[in-house]
């Protein structure tokens, strides 16, 4: 059996990985390492220790030779740890696979953007020439191609552009803790005036207002301003072009995920929002050709078993495509679609995915399952 050592399984996508690993009985079909930056010699936890075999206390992350045991290493510890320890890996001649879910390994050329359901003939070559570096891709990213990718396998788009509505979970646990602290904050501020059916609005308004600009540093440590009740068009890095990071990976990463020879414009503005865990993105396309909105409905539905094509109705719209609809499911809904004003190869959309599963999680455990080819 395949001795899998797993890093960050007490983070935030680890805790969402390992729930998944145990839902898909992926445990079943490999031996696991635990590993830990901080508590290791310790037993593995009560609450995992029915999935360790042989191997029932913690291993440190940071020791070489125990990571050199294994046969596949699993790490959702983060950005920081892969860059210290993978190269160390590798020059001590481990030979074994890397699965990752952070952006450090993504666009190095011997490296593989997973998300099988899209890219599994790029996965499958890369394994046949002896890819051993498999990276988890942006949430955005992956989350869109989940949802439309069949019109990119298509060959069917000149462009695409993006506005995203992306959840605090993407910023990590303390954004989502931030978010949520700062909402209370905000309603105390003004409960006796909503409390009171004859009180002012404006005044409450004004009161909501000067409670979120009264936000202090440490209130606003993780977003750098007030979320609640507010969104921040700028997400990661600034690339001094105008662009952001996210922005950035949205084509670099596209482009990758689908082998893509020729070059397809792809553009973003992202915007975190105050939705706890789920990406939604409004997509406009440029098709290369005027395709009626029955096949491009159809291409969508079938692409994979996680698409869920919503009625362009309001109905629907309020029922399927909302991110409090979507959040812990693994159901990739697209909506809004239709064809705009602009003309009739312009199209529309809507979709959203939970950053921590299709965005995060998934992938990587899919990836597991094929390198044990099962
Ligand atoms: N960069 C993403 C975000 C996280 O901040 O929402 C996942 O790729």
């Amino acid at each position: 059996m395949a001795l899998v050592g797993l890093i960050g399984w007490r983070g935030m996508v680890g805790s969402v990985l390992l729930e998944r690993m145990q839902a898909e009985g992926d445990f079943a079909l490999i031996e696991p390492m635990f590993f830990s930056t901080s508590n290791a010699g310790a037993e593995v936890p009560a609450s995992l220790a029915p999935l360790a075999q042989n191997e029932t206390r913690l291993f440190d992350a940071y020791d070489v030779d125990a990571l050199k045991r294994c046969d596949i290493l699993l790490s959702t510890q983060g950005g920081d740890y892969t860059t210290e320890v993978f190269p160390k890996l590798r020059s001590a001649g481990w030979g074994g696979h890397w699965i990752d879910a952070a952006s450090t390994l993504r666009m190095a050329d011997d490296a593989v953007i997973v998300l099988d359901p899209v890219n599994l003939p790029v996965i499958t070559q890369a394994l046949a020439r002896g890819g051993r570096n498999w990276i988890g891709g942006n949430c955005t990213v992956s989350c869109m191609l989940m949802g439309v990718g069949a019109l990119y396998k298509a060959g069917l788009v000149e462009w695409m552009t993006t506005q995203t509505y992306q959840a605090a979970s993407g910023g990590g646990a303390q954004h989502m803790r931030e978010l949520l602290t700062q909402y209370g904050t905000l309603n105390a501020a003004v409960k006796p005036l909503l409390d009171d059916p004859a009180s002012a609005i404006l005044d409450i308004d004004r009161g909501f207002l000067q409670a979120q600009r009264g936000l202090d540093a440490q209130q606003t440590a993780h977003f750098g301003v007030p979320l609640g009740g507010s969104l921040i068009p700028w997400i990661d890095k600034d690339l001094g072009n105008g662009t952001s990071k996210e922005e950035w990976k949205g084509m670099a990463e596209t482009h990758k995920i689908l082998g893509l020879a020729t070059p397809i414009p792809v553009d973003s503005t992202c915007v975190r929002v105050g939705a706890m865990r789920c990406h939604s993105q409004s997509l406009t396309f440029k098709l290369k050709r005027d395709v009626p909105l029955p096949d491009l409905q159809a291409m969508i539905a079938q692409d994979n078993d996680w698409v869920r094509l919503v009625p362009n109705t309001r109905e629907a719209t309020l029922a399927e495509l909302t991110p409090v609809a979507v959040t812990g499911t693994m159901t990739i809904p697209v909506g809004r679609l239709r064809k705009l004003a602009m003309g009739p190869e312009y199209v529309g959309a809507f979709t959203i995915g939970d950053q921590l599963l299709w965005g995060a999680a998934e992938p990587l455990r899919r990836m597991l399952r094929i390198l044990l080819g099962s």
